[in-house]
């Protein structure tokens, strides 16, 4: 399902200092990672705050590059793919939840979980509405279908992007802390809807967190220091 060869992240820093003048310092985010995922497996991302996790669980998705190595989805190479069939890959295939849940701010909530459903041309309006609903009515925003995000706590917001992700039904879900923002009762609730499609529809699950309820839930925890996966 996912294969990671040897990926590496090396950013700019631009110019640092006063010596070495005109020499451009660069800074390694992601030193040689590699790992894979089976089908329906379900996998915890740990490490402390700027270990990398976010800066590889992007790479996963092809929403960012790799400054060496490889990212193989469904034996698909992400290097060799543009931006725009990088694009078309993740709206098959893959559902993506981010720390900072990226709702956009001019469409309510059911709009919000609508819009994947639409762009995948596969439902009607009316389905896609429908299905829109329930999987908000799963994650306990039933009654929160036409708030903006403006309007809605950060745990709702958080639900609105969990909502949006799960309802294409992908088949590799990558989620960025996903019961950060939760309360206990409704993290395991969240924890619950996501190991009931990995056990329906064998939905994989690479699930970055802090969270030690959820990290235990999955099959393999991958732990990250300073860039490197020990
Ligand atoms: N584009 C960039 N340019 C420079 N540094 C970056 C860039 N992106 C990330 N970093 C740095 O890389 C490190 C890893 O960032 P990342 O967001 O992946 O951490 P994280 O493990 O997700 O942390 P957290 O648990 O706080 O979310 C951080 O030190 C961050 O400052
Ligand atoms: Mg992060």
């Amino acid at each position: 399902m996912v294969e990671v060869l040897g990926v590496g992240k090396v950013v700019p820093l631009g110019n640092l200092g006063s010596g070495d003048a005109g020499v451009a310092q660069t800074l390694t985010i992601l030193h040689e990672i590699s790992f894979s995922v089976a089908a329906g497996e379900s996998v915890a991302i740990v490490g402390a705050s700027g270990s990398g996790k976010s800066t590889l669980l992007g790479l996963l998705a092809g929403l960012d590059t790799a400054s060496h190595g490889r990212v193989l989805l469904a034996g698909a190479d992400l290097s060799v793919l543009d931006e725009d069939a990088r694009a078309a890959l993740r709206g098959r295939f893959l559902g993506f939840v981010f720390q900072s849940f990226q709702l956009l701010p001019a469409l309510t909530a059911l709009e919000n979980v609508m819009l994947p459903l639409e762009l995948a041309g596969v439902l009607s309006a009316r389905e896609a509405r429908a299905s829109a609903q329930q999987m908000l009515t799963r994650v306990g925003l039933g009654e929160r279908l036409g708030h903006y995000p403006k309007h809605l706590s950060g745990g709702e917001q958080q639900r609105v992007a969990l909502a949006r992700a799960f309802a294409p039904r992908p088949q590799l879900l990558l989620a960025d802390e996903p019961t950060g923002n939760l309360d206990a009762a409704t993290g395991t609730a969240i924890i619950e809807l996501m190991f009931q499609m990995n056990a329906e529809a064998g939905t994989t699950l690479i699930l970055v967190t802090h969270d030690d309820r959820l990290a235990a839930r999955c099959g393999r925890v991958l732990r990250m220091v300073g860039g490197r996966l020990m």
